[in-house]
């Protein structure tokens, strides 16, 4: 018998009108396939919002208040795609709670609360799926979460942030500033309301987090590890690794160091050769390690109406594949909320350092004898005066440990009228 599933939408922002258009496109083949029909019956905007014609187009009833999707038991699916975390936090648990099933694409509100979302929606039998939250258009939940059954992974690098990926294009070809780089990456639409989120790096931590779950099964939280963004980052080091043969890119890395999770989100500079190095612009790149396929890299647009917009159609496929087999809701993924870091001290990379200090030989030789003391070797990349008239030091270190890096920085820092503008750490090929 065939079925059919009502769908409530709350929002029909760039995102939201894309859901309506994609499914309107899409919804026969994937009646075709699943044997159950989706139907967007509501979508709740905010007063004053006009999308009257969109409504009448897409036999839409608009409405204001939360409840007429919540508590309008005919509605089995919610689509949440309004953003933030309230109201949508308070939305979706009062939609898994009534027994529906929640689509989001809503990455704070994943990292921050998704274990009581999962919980919540276990309790209530009910499926919540995510894919669109992290690398927009690209289906890299779905796929860590089946394609890496057999195999064991051991590190994932994510170009998760379009905006930053676009400001650090720009501004390494064609010259561009920081501060035009941002103003175009807004005008493009890739940047949060509140483009802080972008170039300090949270909105890249979010997905991380995310990833990690995914990736190990671990649960882990946003303060839990190191975020650093863009940021005022200058072009003189930009253009140095360039010359050293890397790209520098805001990398979200976790992975697995013996039984613990090592996470970051931080610039990193990318040996040209990486294929994560060839991500240019507002594209997103995972790249993944792991002990069976050994490299793989999934590309694709990270925002965007359209690619986030088939994302939450493909999760609402999947709702309507498991009702056609009239299987129990699936969750997405199983994790832990039990934490286990990695020991420091077993977390090695090599690092680009660049240092300002007085321009006083006495001062260059004890960082020099800082770095020998820990045990750090390095390499000389920049070694000059600036207009200042400070003196401007670039290393790039041999890998050395968390723990050897952290004393070398404090030591440094300890130093008179010394300090580190920029530290990096540098990806293997
Ligand atoms: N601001 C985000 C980005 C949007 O630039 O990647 C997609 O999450």
């Amino acid at each position: 018998m065939e079925k059919r599933l009502q769908i409530g939408i709350l929002g029909l922002g760039v995102v939201g009108t894309g859901v309506v258009e994609i499914l309107a496109k899409e919804g026969q083949k994937i009646k075709e396939k699943t044997g159950v029909e989706l139907v967007i019956t509501k979508a709740l905007i905010r007063p004053g919002e006009d999308k009257v014609d969109f409504a009448k187009q897409h036999s839409l009833q608009l409405v204001y208040d939360i409840k007429d999707i919540t508590e309008d038991a005919s509605i089995d699916v919610m689509v949440e795609v309004m953003g933030k975390i309230h109201p949508a936090k308070e939305f979706v648990l009062a939609a898994l709670t009534t027994g529906k099933h929640v689509v989001t694409a809503n990455k704070d509100l994943l990292a921050q609360h998704g274990t009581e979302l999962v919980q919540t929606a276990v309790k209530n039998h009910v499926s919540l799926y995510y894919e669109a939250s992290v690398a927009g258009g690209i289906p890299i939940l779905r796929t860590l979460a089946n394609s890496f059954i057999a195999d064991e992974i051991t590190e994932v690098l994510g170009i998760i942030n379009g905006t930053t990926n676009y400001m650090l294009t720009q501004m390494v070809e064609q010259g561009m500033s920081y501060e035009d780089a941002l103003a175009k990456a807004q005008e493009l639409g890739f940047a949060e309301s509140d483009p802080t989120n972008d170039v300090d790096g949270i909105d890249a931590a979010y997905k991380t987090v995310i990833l990690t779950r995914f990736a190990y099964g671990t649960d882990i939280a946003i303060d839990d590890f190191v975020v650093r963004g863009i940021r005022g980052i200058g072009i003189e080091d930009i253009e140095l690794a360039k010359t050293q043969g890397y790209e520098v890119k805001l990398i979200g890395m976790t992975k697995k160091v013996g039984t613990g999770v090592f996470a970051e989100v931080a610039p990193a500079l990318v040996p040209v050769h990486h294929p994560l190095a060839s991500i240019r612009n507002e594209f997103n790149g995972v790249f993944i390690r792991s002990t069976g396929i050994g490299q793989s890299m999934y590309f694709g647009p990270g925002a965007g109406s359209l690619p986030t917009a088939t994302s939450v159609v493909t999760d609402l496929a999947v709702i309507a594949e498991n009702q056609g087999d009239n299987k129990p809701a699936p969750q997405f993924v199983d994790y832990r909320s039990e934490k286990i870091f990695a020991d420091p001290k077993d977390v090695f990379s090599a690092y680009f350092v660049a240092m300002e200090l007085t321009d006083d030989p006495q001062i260059w030789q004890e960082i020099k004898e800082a770095a020998t003391g820990f045990a750090i070797a390095y390499r000389e990349l920049e070694n000059q005066v600036t207009a200042a008239g400070k003196r401007r030091i670039v290393v790039m270190t041999e890998p050395c440990s968390e723990v050897q890096r952290h004393q070398f920085v404090s030591a440094v820092e300890k130093i008179e009228d010394t300090k580190i503008t920029q530290i990096m750490k540098v990806m293997e090929e």
